[in-house]
């Protein structure tokens, strides 16, 4: 997205003078031309189990026209999710205030969990977060609610703050996950370890739903 956005001051995360430093709030970014990102589904059709496989993949609005098709190459598109961030963010034009998922099966028929569960997901954005773009952790219990069930397991190869680790747990699911980020693993182990051993999150203190949850109980 930041290859598209280089006009004006802003760019999604961090300051252009903090990149390359040590503390600063950038990370690498995967590089999303079509030949990387086949790459990169062609491994994901790999590991995903044919029988009951589900995979859920986030779009901005740029990388969704430019790559959200390629996905129908390699997996069956159920859904094209909204998550509203509720608050606006950043924008030249309209500000932004939204994500896309991509819902898809590994060529199965293997249903979510229910049918009462609508593609516009209303989750808060984290503000000042410690890992950039940590998102919430509703968002990735949305997913793993309505797709697994107990014993499942969650891989998610882009780890972050480690959100996806905590919603997996929460659901009773084994989870892998990776990131090219020292960081990342670092914020990551921590807040797992932390989270099995007491139940606290250390980076997410609050629900970010902002109305009845109708995801899980
Ligand atoms: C948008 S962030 C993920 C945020 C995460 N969902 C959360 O809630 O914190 C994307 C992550 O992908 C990682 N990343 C970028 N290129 C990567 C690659 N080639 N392989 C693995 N991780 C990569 C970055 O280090 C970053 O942590």
């Amino acid at each position: 997205m930041n290859n598209k956005l280089q006009l004006g001051k802003g760019r999604i995360v961090g300051k252009y003078s903090e990149k390359g430093k040590e503390n600063g709030k950038w990370f690498g970014e995967f590089e999303d031309s079509e030949e990387n990102y086949s790459k990169f589904l062609t491994e994901c059709k790999r590991v995903l189990k044919k029988s009951t496989g589900h995979i859920y993949i986030m779009f901005d609005s740029y990388s969704l026209l430019s790559l959200g098709g390629v996905v129908r190459k390699y997996f069956e598109v159920k859904n094209l999710i909204t998550w509203d961030k509720v608050n606006i963010g950043m924008g030249h034009y309209f500000r932004r205030r939204h994500e896309y998922v991509i819902f898809a099966t590994n060529g199965n028929t293997r249903k979510i969990k229910n049918r009462k569960f609508p593609d516009v997901w209303r989750f808060k954005r984290i503000h000042n977060s410690d890992y950039p773009t940590q998102k919430p952790v509703e968002v990735f219990q949305a997913m793993i609610y309505a797709s697994s069930e107990n014993g499942f397991t969650v891989c998610d190869p882009f780890l972050g703050s480690a959100s996806s680790a905590i919603a997996a747990i929460k659901n009773n699911c084994n989870f892998i996950g990776c990131d090219i980020s020292d960081k990342s693993i670092e914020v990551s182990t921590t807040r797992i370890a932390e989270y099995i051993k007491s139940g606290n999150d250390l980076l997410q203190k609050n629900s970010m739903a902002v109305e009845e949850n109708i995801f899980w109980e």
